[in-house]
């Protein structure tokens, strides 16, 4: 194979740190005359262009971005397939919007010429919104889970997905059943689980919709191969905590349900984790278990205002997600604006560059591919963004009152969106060109 090398020149920005660990100043790298060297789909180099340039190779190709910022491509930490057609769903909180609107929606995905249409769509989304990594639901049906691996495969993205698991509290045309899940999921497993950039999450929807014995087998799978993930719901809304309450008697809590099938761990994700208490957080973070902090949705839905405070206290990780169709918006950008809101609304603060982290590093260490994605570092994976200063005439005019990057990045978080995005490249190639 011939090498392939370019370099990429622009302004260029990466978390090191989580800020609320080591700082804000030590928690960040950045280049305001950057230049990013990416080799066989690694990056190999980055610093200051005055610096690389006079020691590059002549036959390195070198492409200036003017009036932009590179990043680390965005990794979203929940989301889901199915519910791509129903973003945007009026009037109901959980409960009511599940048996509404989304459950009729995923059960279309039966059929495999609609899961590879939407797949499609889907992923074109992720990438347009610069999102470059994503823990994904599937729908029931293991056909989803097949279409969207083969669309990523085919790009050589780093995906996460699942099929869901669900065998009661759900309509008939949308189960399956202890078994069938645990076999469907197991099929899954060894057809894509390390399959190039591609890994298997085990996904019980949420215990409400799991039997006991499902989740037993959710846990028994998690043990019989190395480097699962496991992904589901907690805390997300009162109602849904008190039906939790009366479907497990014997349990302490929510969080004590999962525990007890043995679904914690470190690569276990839990999306929301809205009304957790504090011994909770503390058992997440001793496992090594993350939540995805999910704004859009929780305001979307009424769901509540995640403490991002409480987790930071426990050292719990957490990456953002945008849970669409829950979520209103695939833009991790947008919902960086969010998740500035929920803090405000609990008198905090979430600064720029902690939401960077969280949409960066913090969501790789969460997934525990901070090795291979998530910042600049040499030897990453080459995802990565190219912001676009100019993006909207307002975001350009804005920008020029800017006096650093800190408001730079802000100001890239309030009003930027997938307009923002000018260029997305994975594993070194570029799959989105706005
Ligand atoms: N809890 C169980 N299923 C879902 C879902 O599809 N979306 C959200 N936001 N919460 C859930
Ligand atoms: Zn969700």
């Amino acid at each position: 194979m011939p090498s392939t090398r370019k370099a990429y020149r622009a302004a260029l920005l990466h978390s090191l740190a989580d800020p609320a660990e080591v700082g804000i100043e030590a928690s960040y790298e950045y280049f305001p005359d950057g230049l990013l060297l990416v080799e066989n789909g690694r990056i190999s180099a980055l610093g200051a262009a005055s610096d690389l340039l006079p020691s590059l190779p002549a036959d390195v190709e070198v492409i200036h971005h003017v009036d932009a910022l590179i990043t680390p491509g965005f990794i979203d930490t929940h989301i889901h397939l199915p519910q791509t057609g129903m973003v945007g769903a009026y009037g109901e909180q959980l409960l009511d919007w599940l048996n509404t609107y989304t459950f009729p929606c995923e059960s279309q995905f039966a059929n495999r010429a609609h899961a590879e249409e939407v797949a499609d769509i889907f992923i074109k989304e992720l990438l347009r919104n610069g999102t470059t990594t994503a823990l994904v639901f599937g729908s029931v049906h293991p056909q989803s889970v097949d279409a969207f691996f083969e669309a990523a495969e085919k790009l050589d993205l780093r995906m996460i997905a699942g099929k869901v698991m669900m065998d009661r509290n759900a309509p008939d045309y949308l189960t399956d059943t202890a078994e069938s899940g645990y076999l469907e999921s197991k099929a899954l497993i060894e057809r894509w689980h390390g399959k190039g950039r591609l890994h298997y999450a085990v996904t019980p929807r949420f215990a409400p919709t799991s039997t006991p014995e499902q989740l037993t087998l959710a846990g028994q799978l998690l043990g019989e191969y190395p480097d699962l993930y496991m992904q589901t719901h907690i805390s997300e809304n009162l109602q849904e905590v008190q039906w939790v309450k009366e479907l497990f008697p014997e349990r302490k809590g929510y969080l004590d349900v999962y525990d007890h099938y043995q679904l914690l761990g470190e690569r276990s994700v839990f999306a929301h984790g809205v009304h957790l208490c504090d011994d909770e957080c503390a058992r997440l973070a001793q496992t090594g278990s993350a939540v995805a902090f999910c704004p859009t949705s929780n305001f979307f839905l009424g769901s509540g205002l995640f403490n991002l405070p409480m987790a930071e206290k426990h050292k719990l990780n957490v990456g953002v997600g945008t849970d669409v169709g829950g979520g209103t918006s695939f833009s991790i950008l947008q919902t960086l604006n969010e998740a500035y809101k929920v803090m405000q609304l609990q008198g905090a603060r979430l600064s720029p560059f902690k939401s960077l982290y969280l949409a960066t590093l913090g969501g790789a260490r969460a997934l525990r591919l901070e090795e291979r994605i998530g910042s600049l570092q040499p030897g990453s994976d080459a995802d990565f963004l190219v912001l676009d200063y100019h993006a909207t005439p307002l975001l350009s005019y804005r920008l020029k009152q800017a006096r650093n990057i800190a408001e730079t990045l802000f100001v890239l978080m309030t009003l930027g969106d997938d307009r923002t995005v000018k260029q997305t490249y994975a594993a070194g190639n570029l799959v989105h060109q706005r």
